[in-house]
């Protein structure tokens, strides 16, 4: 047996069996969507493969990795209204998680959106092709489960894209936005919720710390780093192709992949972020040269940062996840070819290029007689043909 559980986006056909294995509390919720026939066909169709290879943004996030970074910010959720704005509640564990856990957490209003693809001709032969979103707003009936009468079904006019207008609309509403969104959109996503002046708790690809406009948000101290880091596993579509790393299919056919570099992003505190790195090591000129191209030290472990060089430092990006606002301060980043107001292009030490790095500076000058450097400026050397070029 058979039902289309697929969006027109993550076009994967699961077989109810397999679905109620791999995510039972949201049966119900399925089978109430496949009833009221806004299902698709599966999309087999090879343009639309292709379309989606080619972004793969079709990464679904595990329960426990929800619920791991989560339970940092049960504080912030009471009486808030939360929107979940790139999630096919069919698959997605945001919904399962919020829905599952609206009592607990004391929420006003839960808002999930459904996308499909913007490109309808690929399913011109399904004219039943339309988005939805969903409303909960928590147990009537007192079973402290979101049953499907409970649950609220909404079409959309367009295709439940971030962007529309009627999905700003319902931005407008939320609180708290938290969700995995399309890494291929990362910028605008984000630069979206910063319009809106929204609260946020997302995924991202650690790389994203690097573009320029989510780098200036982490300087700002508008954004940060949330409490885990580095998700193991994602299920990914059917349509997916086998990779020869990090790619597998377990005994039920479904495919999984991992990354090691993706991370949280919020706006929201955590204690982690009031929490003080714990220094024990002394700066010497051996250990800590200068940046050929940079006025500052360098720093090769976030554990080996100087409890008593008052000047700017270099140190490795994963700094950021311990990163305590009122312990450093944020002065600029080290890591492309591109040399901006922010950057500074990629750190050379003797000639040799060597990791990115952030730059930052105590925020409480130690009591060190070591001589300090003046203020951060370009040195003459960085502009140099080669310095800061890959
Ligand atoms: C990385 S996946 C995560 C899915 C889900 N949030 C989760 O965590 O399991 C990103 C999702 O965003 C959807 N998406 C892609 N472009 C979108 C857009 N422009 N607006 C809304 N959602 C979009 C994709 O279809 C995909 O399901």
């Amino acid at each position: 047996m058979w039902a289309n559980l697929a969006s027109g986006r993550s076009s994967c056909r699961l077989s109810v069996d397999k679905m109620e294995r791999l995510t039972p509390f949201f049966f119900p919720i399925a089978r109430l969507i496949v009833m009221r026939k806004l299902s698709i066909s599966m999309a087999g169709n090879k343009s639309l493969n292709a379309a989606n290879k080619a972004k793969e943004d079709e990464f679904y996030t595990e329960l426990s990795d929800i619920e791991n970074e989560l339970k940092h910010y049960k504080q912030h959720f009471k009486d808030k209204v939360v929107l979940c704005n790139c999630d096919d509640p069919r698959i997605s564990n945001f919904f399962h998680y919020f829905s599952y856990n609206f009592e607990q957490l004391g929420l006003k209003k839960l808002i999930t959106t459904c996308y499909k693809s913007q490109e309808r001709d690929l399913f011109s032969q399904n004219n039943s092709e339309r988005a939805i979103w969903l409303e909960y707003t928590g147990d009537h009936n007192g079973n402290r489960v979101p049953d499907p009468e409970e649950i609220g079904i909404n079409y959309l006019k367009g295709d439940g894209d971030f962007r529309s207008q009627e999905c700003i609309e319902l931005l407008k509403q939320a609180d708290i936005v938290v969700t995995n969104p399309p890494f291929s959109l990362f910028r605008e996503y984000v630069a979206q919720l910063m319009k809106y002046n929204k609260k946020f708790v997302i995924i991202g690809n650690q790389n994203a710390i690097t573009y320029k406009e989510i780098f200036s948000y982490i300087k700002a101290n508008q954004l940060w780093l949330g409490s885990t880091l580095s998700f193991a596993k994602f299920r990914v579509p059917d349509y997916y192709e086998p990779k020869p790393t990090r790619f597998w299919i377990d005994e039920t056919g479904q495919k999984w992949r991992s990354m090691g570099n993706i991370c949280w992003f919020t706006n929201l505190d955590i204690a982690k972020r009031h929490e003080e790195i714990i220094l024990y090591k002394s700066y010497n000129e051996e250990e800590y040269p200068q940046y050929d191209n940079y006025q500052a030290i360098n720093v090769n472990k976030v554990a080996d940062i100087p409890m008593d060089y008052d000047g700017v430092m270099g140190v490795p990006i994963t700094f950021l996840d311990k990163y305590n606002p009122e312990q450093f301060e944020i002065l600029g980043i080290m890591a492309s070819t591109t040399i901006d107001s922010l950057n500074f292009g990629y750190p050379y030490v003797n000639g040799k290029k060597i990791y990115a790095r952030i730059l930052i500076r105590r925020r409480q000058p130690s009591a060190s007689t070591y001589p300090q450097p003046e203020e951060t400026t370009l040195m003459a050397a960085e502009k140099q043909e080669g310095y800061g070029k890959e």
